[in-house]
């Protein structure tokens, strides 16, 4: 089977989310289930490492033109292939901006004719999040079977509907499909016109069929579900690159040893006193919740320590950076990698009150590294983390993380009760086998074979 999976953003090459994480474990876990896999993201210039640029030409195709010529560049690493597609539009330092929704429909238009201009066939497209949604679309009118992830349905690519409809290059008559409230969405391309759409986990693929989650775009997802068309496969986690045993960020730990060493680690390079040390390592967006957290400190920082490493929403770093005066509040702005990993492994609890959480890996990162996570009962979460490892609550406000923070501290008092809890946490099974073994399924079904 040939597959060319697209998104965006591809870890180590790019990333700002969890979607380039999967784009990094997914696709070799699919190899050694003997699939040939394609990886196409942008070709953006601020790349991590330099691809080999093996194509550069132009190609026709239906949509407005656009200056410039396409190149193609490729790595090759354990038997995937990545290759990225460069247009003028991604000439430019940084990732994401704003006219993302604008730059994507002119890439989105190109994918396929320049991958037959290199003469390369495949038997499946596989889509993920908004930015590949007018791809899957371009699939169909081409007659290629394709399957859509949602990775978050938040971001949807909403762009002007006539400016939309001819810098996407689609036929007239699919344009109609993927308008949304006057606009041209490019999820809502991708969840109408690919043959199966998938999410992230077996609770978000469910809650995204409602109102309250499903972000105006549930009655799509309904129908799709009721034609059986809409499957949650939980993701998988990189146990290689997390792998407590073997990091060489944090000290050597296993279930049986080395947690201890870690914490106290932590614990000096922050000043903190002798109170349990809880830590949330995240993007400072509403989705995240970290909001309560800042709301519920009052109360929280009786019982625990509280280190945060995120940057985003700026009022949220400004009340953060305000609370940091705190002898028991640390913050540190930015994303710094061996920090992250320090934080997990010498914390002992994790706060992740998502409003709503489609997967996250987070929680699955720190079971690992013997920290146990405090999360709303959403999506993946509930998916991914048992009650007796983490502590789930289900309302919505700082007062409901509040009383769980503090059910998790008094937990935390009962020594022999927190290390059983913290055993099971770290025997749980993250492996991407099982995950990528359930794409295969659906790749299978949609090509019926
Ligand atoms: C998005 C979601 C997150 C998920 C990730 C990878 O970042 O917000 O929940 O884990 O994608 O699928």
């Amino acid at each position: 089977m040939q597959l060319l999976l697209i998104a965006s953003e591809v870890f180590p090459f790019s990333r700002t989310g969890g979607l380039a994480d999967v784009m990094a474990a997914l696709p070799e876990s699919l190899v050694r289930l003997g699939v040939d896999v394609t990886v196409l993201s942008p070709w953006w210039q601020s790349l991590h490492g330099q691809p080999t640029e093996v194509w550069r030409g132009s190609v026709p195709h239906g949509g407005r033109l656009q200056p410039g010529a396409v190149r193609v560049g490729e790595v090759r690493a354990a038997g995937v292939r990545y290759l990225f597609l460069g247009t003028p539009d991604f000439e430019r330092p940084g990732l994401y901006a704003e006219d993302d929704v604008e730059r994507f429909l002119r890439w989105g238009n190109l994918v396929l004719p320049t991958l037959q201009s290199m003469g390369l066939t495949f038997d499946l497209v596989h889509g993920h999040d908004w930015a590949a949604g007018t791809v899957v679309a371009h699939a169909r009118a081409a007659g290629l079977r394709s399957v859509y992830t949602i990775h978050n349905l938040q971001y949807q690519g909403r762009w002007n509907f006539a400016e939309g409809a001819a810098w996407s290059g689609l036929p007239a008559a699919m344009l109609p499909d993927a308008e949304f409230y006057g606009d041209l969405n490019l999820m809502k391309a991708g969840l109408v016109f690919s043959d199966h759409v998938t999410t992230v986990s077996p609770t978000y693929a469910r809650e995204i069929t409602t109102r309250e989650y499903g972000e105006g775009l549930e009655g799509v997802l309904q129908a799709r579900d009721a034609a059986g068309a809409l499957t949650g496969i939980l993701n998988g986690l990189d146990l290689d690159r997390w792998n407590p045993a073997a990091d060489p960020d944090v000290l050597p730990m296993t279930a049986r040893s080395g947690k201890p060493a870690n914490v106290a680690a932590l614990r000096a390079e922050f000043l903190l006193d002798d109170a349990p040390i809880l830590s949330a390592v995240s993007r400072l967006v509403s989705q995240k919740g970290l909001d309560l957290l800042v709301e519920a400190l009052p109360d929280v920082t009786r019982d625990w320590n509280v280190v945060v490493l995120g940057s985003g929403d700026p009022l949220l770093e400004a009340a953060l950076k305000g609370w940091a005066q705190h002898p028991r509040v640390r913050y540190v702005s930015g994303m710094n990698e061996a920090l992250a990993h320090r934080l997990y492994a010498g914390s002992d609890a994790f706060c992740m009150p998502s409003r709503f959480e489609p997967c996250g890996l987070s929680q699955m990162i720190s079971m690992r590294y013997g920290t146990l996570p405090v999360v709303r009962e959403t999506g993946g979460l509930v998916d991914s983390v048992p009650s007796d490892v983490g502590f789930r609550f289900s309302g919505g406000g700082a007062g409901d993380l509040s009383a769980a923070l503090h059910a998790a501290r008094l937990a935390w008092d009962d020594r022999p009760g927190w290390q059983a809890r913290v055993a099971r946490g770290m025997a749980l099974d993250f492996s991407w086998e099982a995950s990528a073994r359930r794409y295969v399924d659906v790749y299978r079904q949609v090509l019926g074979a």
